[in-house]
């Protein structure tokens, strides 16, 4: 499933100008029954992101982050294998049509770490960033990103995920 949102870079010039009542558009909903269509939305993504675009990846363990990062991976044309980077907080693949910034910082202690690595010059360069367990960092995260949100309901079965993207202004 794929719905229209509004492209504030395209609307307001980067600048928050949305009423409350459009933000609520910005919002986008798939229902994936296996990691393969887990990977194609995320590629879908990919081919569509754009330089300087900020994601946020939330969801509990196992629920298929990485296999939605490694979509994206795809759709920005990376051939090599993307995993976690395990001992590594980001990973850099410049082989793309973009430069592309894959953090995990599920293992992160402080966000001073961040800092030590230069996060800046990923948050705010010219590539795609994706964070893996952003929620860890919130108070550094930009003004302005999207928040990609993976959940399991066992309901519609063991391998379903909701996947939820929301665009986020503050
Ligand atoms: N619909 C689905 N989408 C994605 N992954 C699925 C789906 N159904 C089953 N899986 C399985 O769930 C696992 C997801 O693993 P993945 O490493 O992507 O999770 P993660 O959220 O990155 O975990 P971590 O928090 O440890 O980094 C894989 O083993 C994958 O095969
Ligand atoms: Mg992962």
């Amino acid at each position: 499933m794929y719905t229209d949102y509004i492209n504030p870079y395209a609307a307001g010039k980067g600048e928050n100008t949305l009423l409350k009542e459009e933000k609520r558009m910005e919002k986008q909903l798939w229902d994936s029954f296996s990691p393969r269509e887990t990977f194609e939305i995320g590629k879908q993504i990919g081919e569509q992101a754009m330089r300087g675009e900020v994601y946020t990846l939330i969801g509990d363990l196992g629920v298929g982050k990485t296999v939605f990062t490694q979509g994206v991976a795809a759709g920005l044309g990376i051939k090599e294998s993307v995993n976690s980077p395990t001992f590594t907080i980001v990973q850099v693949y410049e082989e793309g049509r973009l430069p592309f910034y894959h953090f995990d910082v599920y293992r992160i202690g402080d966000v001073e770490e961040m800092e030590e690595i230069g996060y800046m010059d990923c948050f705010y360069g010219e590539g795609i960033c994706l964070i893996e367990w952003a929620n860890l960092i919130e108070e550094i995260l930009p003004e302005n990103y999207k928040e990609i949100r993976i959940q399991k309901d066992l309901e519609k079965g063991f391998d379903y995920r909701k996947i939820e993207l929301e665009m986020i202004s503050r």
